[in-house]
């Protein structure tokens, strides 16, 4: 090894003999070597290095990044979201480059930075150096051009000479004003500052990235960026991204002497301010104003990883200039990864919302960055895999950016005799249903969708929702209450609640609970009774199967056009080698991997049960039925006045279920209005628009009923 290091290349070693010296060394050149590959790829289209050498390039960084992860560079690859500017965005130049800090890491490296800049600028040590100390935050930094106090531009930092221009979702960024309050704005200014993402609106975001089965972020900083990044600003505005304004680039006028001064003018113009910031008149405030940041870190509502230190004058800065892309006025003083050693008890599999097993060590407790940890997640089954980690061995935990701390590695020597190796289930634990992975997937899923406790409120509430049965009146807070009180647990359960309050089988009955009441119980009932019939479409739909949405269901109705139809092909299809599963997979629009799914579905005892017992309470009608019917398929329908021998629901309900829309106004794409006695405004502007007016009786001779 030692011949390696005089060498000074430890590329060869293996990362788990590297010293921290080689390691720091080594992150450095990856973290170059890897942005000039990025750079020869995307931008020069003229890659010198095949796929699989970028690719074990990238692994050996992340391999060094877990074993190190306090020297975790700023200009790290893995911090790089996607590769140096991505297509879609312009490019943009900036005027004065991005510049990037310079890292300490113990209160030394703190007083070499303090006593270069004496040096530097020729101080006597009696002189007092101000340092605004203030808050690193963990997101990207983006540059936001003013003109004449109007906002014009906004560019990702990119490899800090290029960014991109992502103007049109920094205008829908949160704290990045359009227009620049306050007196003395200079005609053209960019201010420079942080996209980031408050902890708790990250992970408000990823509940909701789970609950639609899109892939949840790892930290805020990856969420963040990855919302400031969508090439739709549309997608950028929904999420809670947020800006901090503490620098500047070109300006037509200077702002202010000082640091601390320019920080007032920032957010006096409208800016929000990285606080807790503290203008520092000695080392020891530096430091003292480091530890409070470090106490403070777990209670604040964001992610930071240090604490940057910026000498206050700005003449000073001035003189200090920069050396290779960071500049001599600055530091950033990153806080330790927080890490600790504990003994991993067991681990346990939980199911979330939509099926997903995750494993989670479950930790004797142990203390890190100040928070008491007693759970990690261990991601998937191939982490535990490769990490080879047993029940009873002793772990390093480690909370690092991320809010849900991971167990980072084995501690090899204190495993226990005997430790066994963790073996990860192939059912449910929740409901025994069989849990399977997909191709190319990591994670395990559990097929039990129907009758999964862990899924249920998540399955109920897809089962009512508008495009699959469609039941008024009963949302998430309704499904949850009854699952809660044990009345619902399975589809077919809705539709006995009637008979079973009826029956004063509900203690308390439903309109005795809070916020119920006669009226909205027999609106409830009604609402219920009315999808009793229900189209094979929206039956396939409802099932809340994995990959089947509302087009597959629709092939699949159209394909077999009856339920026993294509419950029996189900059966059929779980030989592989049978026709039934051959038809399946020839359906145009139906892969192999949607197939498997499907059919592990049917395969899978208790939904077929639960099927069955929803049979037993509704009617699912042929697609062929409801295809020859449709003389309204694809229509837009209003009704108005009073209906007389339906109600307005049940109209609405039968069209719908016919194939038509219903609309609450008459426009230029309404082909009939249905008019009872009563109508006024919307019947004579059908009139005005020429739509097709029909009577109550017309239209049931239309859809051949009542
Ligand atoms: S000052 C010339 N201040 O850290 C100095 N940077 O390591 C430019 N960062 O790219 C940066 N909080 O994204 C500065 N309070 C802060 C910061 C901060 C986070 C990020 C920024 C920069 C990186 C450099």
């Amino acid at each position: 090894m030692s011949d390696e290091n005089a060498t000074g290349s430890s590329a060869d070693i293996d990362v788990e003999a590297l010293t921290e010296e080689q390691a720091t060394a080594e992150l450095q050149r990856l973290a170059r070597e890897i942005a000039e590959h990025d750079r020869n790829y995307h931008q020069l289209d003229a890659p010198t290095i095949s796929d699989a050498d970028y690719d074990a390039l990238r692994r050996r960084n992340q391999a060094l990044e877990s074993r190190f992860p306090e020297f975790v560079r700023d200009d790290s690859p893995s911090r790089r979201v996607g590769a140096a500017p991505a297509q879609g965005f312009r490019k943009v130049r900036h005027a004065q480059p991005m510049l990037s800090l310079d890292n300490a890491f113990d209160d030394e490296d703190v007083a070499d930075f303090y006593g270069r800049i004496q040096r530097f600028l020729g101080l006597d040590a009696d002189t007092a150096i101000d340092i605004v100390a203030e808050p690193k935050i963990d997101g990207l930094s983006a540059a936001l051009l003013y003109e004449n106090g109007e906002l014009v531009r906004g560019a990702t930092r990119g490899d800090g000479e290029m960014g991109e221009d992502v103007t049109n979702n920094l205008r829908v960024t949160g704290d990045v004003p359009q227009w620049l309050n306050g007196r003395e704005v200079p005609e053209r200014l960019e201010v420079r500052g942080e996209v980031y993402m408050r902890r708790e609106d990250f992970l408000a975001l990823n509940e909701a990235q789970t609950s639609r089965e899109k892939q949840a972020f790892a930290n805020p900083r990856n969420a963040a960026a990855g919302s400031l990044r969508q090439l739709d600003p549309g997608i950028t505005k929904t999420r809670p991204i947020r800006f901090f304004g503490y620098a500047w680039g070109e300006v037509s006028a200077p702002i202010a002497d000082s640091l601390w001064e320019a920080r007032r003018r920032l957010a006096e113009w409208g800016f929000t301010l990285n606080e807790p910031a503290r203008r520092c008149e000695s080392l020891e405030a530096v430091l003292e104003h480091y530890r409070i940041l470090e106490e403070a870190r777990a209670t604040l509502p964001f992610d930071i990883d240090g604490v940057v230190y910026k000498v206050d004058r700005l003449d000073w800065q001035n003189r200090l200039g920069m050396v290779s892309r960071a500049p001599r006025w600055a530091m950033a003083h990153k806080f330790p990864a927080e890490k600790a050693q504990t003994v991993l008890k067991s681990i346990d599999v939980q199911v979330g919302r939509t099926g997903t097993l995750t494993p989670v060590a479950r930790l004797e407790p142990v203390t890190v960055g100040g928070v008491v940890v007693s759970n990690a997640t261990l991601h998937n089954e191939d982490e535990i895999e490769r990490k080879d980690v047993r029940p009873g061995d002793t772990v390093i935990v480690q909370r690092a950016g991320d809010v849900i701390p991971q167990v980072l590695a084995v501690v090899r020597e204190c495993r226990p005799k005997g430790a066994k190796r963790f073996k990860f289930p192939d059912v449910c634990p929740e409901c025994g249903s069989a849990a399977i992975r997909e191709e190319d997937e990591a994670a395990r899923r559990c097929t039990g969708g129907l009758i999964c406790s862990a899924q249920a409120v998540e399955r109920l509430r897809h089962f009512v929702s508008r495009n699959a049965f469609d039941i008024e009146g009963i949302g998430e807070k309704q499904i949850l209450a009854f699952w809660q009180n044990g009345l619902v647990k399975e589809p077919a359960d809705l539709f006995t609640l009637e008979s079973r309050n009826e029956a004063g089988a509900i203690d308390p009955p439903l309109q005795d609970w809070e916020g119920w009441g006669e009226t909205s119980v027999r609106n409830l009932f009604a609402a219920t009774n009315l999808r009793r019939d229900i189209g094979i479409d929206r039956f396939l739909y409802a099932l809340g199967i994995r990959h089947v949405g509302q087009a597959t269901a629709r092939l699949l109705s159209r394909h077999y056009e009856t339920l026993d139809r294509f419950l029996d092909a189900m059966t059929e299809a779980r030989e592989r080698d049978s026709e039934a599963y051959q038809d399946l997979v020839d359906i145009d629009g139906i892969g192999p991997k949607v197939a498997e799914i499907i059919v592990g579905f049917f395969a899978e005892p208790r939904n077929r049960q639960a099927i069955d017992d929803l049979r037993d309470q509704i009617r699912v009608q042929d697609a062929e039925l409801l295809e020859s019917e449709s003389e309204i398929a694809g229509k837009t329908v209003v009704f108005t006045g009073t209906l007389e021998t339906v109600t307005r629901a049940e109209a609405k309900a039968r069209a719908e279920a016919l194939g038509a829309k219903v609309s609450g106004s008459v426009g230029a794409k309404t082909d009939y209005v249905v008019a009872g006695p009563g109508a006024g405004s919307k019947l004579k502007r059908a009139q005005e628009l020429d739509v097709t007016v029909l009577s109550e009786a017309d239209w049931f001779a239309l859809i051949g009923a009542p």
